[in-house]
C-alpha cells in the first residue's frame, strides 16, 4: 500500500454520535477507560485527529504572535515539507489546513490527560491557505509540516507523504467527526475500532463521519467490556469478502501466564517476544494443534531454547476468528505467510522462511495486539 493502514479508533453514543457533551456523562467514564487501554494496546506510528480535536484536547486555543516570525517562502511558489533528521517515535498528526494551532512544544506535553498521548512528535498537515509567518514558527519549535492541498487537505496525498516521507505504516484516526468524515469519503478507512456508550446523544451532536458516502465493512469481532460494547470492522474490499482470514492477537502475557492461560489449552498461532531493558525484540512464531497445544508447544520451547535468554519473555496468543472452518488448515498457511513475509523479523525460526507452498491464497488480517506483526498479509501479492 502506498499509504499507511488507518484504524479509525473512536467512542460512540448509542445513536453512533461522536463529538458534544455525551462524553463527559458518568455513564460515559468506563467507555472512555476501555478507549483508551485499547488506544495504548493499538499498535501503530500515531495518531490523526482534526484541528477542533487538537484544539479542545491539547493546545487548548493557544496562538503564537506571529508578527514575530519571519515568512518561510518558497522558491517558484512550490511548497516545501519540513522534516526533521530523527523523524522516529509516535506521531500526534494534527489536520490543520489553515495553520491555526498554537503548540508550546514540538511534543505533546500532557502527562496528567489522557493516558497515552503524552510525549507525541507533533507533525502538522497543512494546506497552500496557511500563512508564511506560520511556517516560520513551525520552523523555529521545530515541529514538521507537510503540504497537501490549495485549500482544503487531499487525504489520499497526506496519507501518501506520511508514508513516504516519515514511513508511518499504521496509523490511528482519532476524529472528530469532521476529519473522519473526510477519511471515509476517500474510502481510506482499513479498520473500525469501536467503543459504544450506553448513551444517547444530544441531537446537535455530530455522526461518526459528517457527510458520509455508503460503504461497507465486516464484522469481525463483538464483546462487552467493562460494561461496554468493543466492536471492531473491516473494510470490506474486493478480495477480502472470499478469502479473508482475521486473526485476533491477544495482549502480551508473560510465558508463565500464557502457559497457565485457558486460551493456550487450544490450537491457534504464538507469537514470542523478549522484553529487555526498554526494548521489545521479536523472537519467535509458531503454531498449535490439537495434540500438540499451545500451552504444550510453549512448555517446549521454555525448557529448551528460550532458556538462553534474558530478561522477560512475553507470548501473545493468536486465533483465527474469521472464518470459522478449515482453522488447521488456515493456520498452517498463516504460518507460512508471515514467515515467508516477515522472514528477518523472526530470527529464531528456521523453516518456513524463505518459500511457502499453497492452494488457496489467503489475505491474512492481523488485529488485536500484533506489535511488528504486519496488519495485513496477502498471499496474492506473492504469487
Ligand atoms: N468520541 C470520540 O472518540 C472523539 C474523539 C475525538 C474527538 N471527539 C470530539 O469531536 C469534537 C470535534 O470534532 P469536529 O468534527 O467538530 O472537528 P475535527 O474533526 O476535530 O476537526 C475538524 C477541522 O479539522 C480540519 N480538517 C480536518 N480534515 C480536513 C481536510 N481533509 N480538509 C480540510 N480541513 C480539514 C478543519 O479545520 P479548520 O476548521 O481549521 O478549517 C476542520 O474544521 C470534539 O467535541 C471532541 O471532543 C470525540
Amino acid at each position: 500500500m502506498n499509504r499507511p493502514y488507518i484504524i479509525c479508533h473512536m467512542v460512540t453514543s448509542l445513536d453512533g454520535k461522536v463529538t458534544g457533551d455525551f462524553l463527559g456523562n458518568p455513564e460515559c467514564a468506563a467507555a472512555c477507560e476501555t478507549y483508551y487501554e485499547i488506544n495504548r494496546n493499538l499498535k501503530s506510528n500515531g495518531f490523526i485527529c482534526g484541528r477542533v480535536t487538537m484544539e479542545g484536547s491539547f493546545t487548548g486555543g493557544y496562538y503564537p504572535d506571529l508578527s514575530e516570525y519571519e515568512p518561510v517562502r518558497h522558491d517558484m511558489d512550490l511548497k516545501m515539507d519540513f522534516i526533521l533528521d530523527d523523524m522516529t517515535g509516535f506521531y500526534a498528526i494534527a489536520f490543520d489546513p489553515k495553520g491555526k494551532l498554537g503548540w508550546k512544544s514540538n511534543k505533546i506535553i500532557d502527562p496528567d490527560g489522557d493516558p497515552g498521548y503524552d510525549g507525541a512528535q507533533i507533525i502538522e498537515v497543512l494546506t497552500e491557505q496557511a500563512d508564511e509567518r506560520y511556517l516560520g514558527y513551525l520552523e523555529s519549535m521545530e515541529i514538521p509540516y507537510i503540504f497537501a492541498g490549495e485549500t482544503e487537505i487531499d487525504v489520499k496525498l497526506a496519507l501518501f507523504k506520511l508514508k513516504s516521507i516519515i514511513g508511518c505504516d499504521t496509523l490511528l484516526l482519532e476524529g472528530g467527526s469532521i476529519v473522519n468524515g473526510y477519511f471515509q469519503r476517500a474510502d481510506v478507512i482499513d479498520e473500525l475500532s469501536l467503543v459504544v456508550a450506553p448513551v444517547v446523544a444530544y441531537k446537535n451532536d455530530k455522526p461518526l463521519f459528517t457527510d458520509s458516502t455508503l460503504s461497507t465493512f465486516e464484522a469481525v469481532n463483538a464483546k462487552i467490556e467493562n460494561g461496554v460494547t468493543v466492536l471492531n470492522y473491516l473494510k470490506k474490499g474486493k478480495r477480502a469478502s472470499n478469502n479473508s482470514v482475521v486473526i485476533k492477537w491477544e495482549n502480551a502475557l508473560t510465558i508463565d501466564e500464557a502457559i497457565e492461560s485457558e486460551k493456550s489449552d487450544s490450537t491457534g498461532l504464538y507469537y514470542i517476544s523478549r522484553v529487555f531493558g526498554n526494548k521489545e525484540t521479536t523472537l519467535y512464531l509458531g503454531i498449535a494443534t490439537k495434540h500438540n497445544t499451545i500451552r504444550h508447544r510453549l512448555k517446549g520451547h521454555q525448557n529448551w531454547w528460550l532458556k538462553e535468554y534474558r530478561g522477560t519473555i512475553k507470548v501473545r496468543i493468536g486465533k483465527v476468528i474469521y472464518p470459522y472452518t478449515n482453522i488447521d488448515e488456515i493456520i498452517d498457511h498463516a504460518e507460512s505467510a508471515i514467515l515467508y513475509e516477515q522472514d528477518k523479523l523472526f530470527f529464531e525460526n528456521t523453516s518456513k522462511t524463505k518459500s511457502y507452498t499453497y492452494n488457496n491464497l489467503y489475505c491474512f488480517k492481523n488485529v488485536g495486539d500484533i506489535f511488528e506483526l504486519k496488519p495485513i498479509i496477502d498471499m496474492a501479492e506473492q504469487e
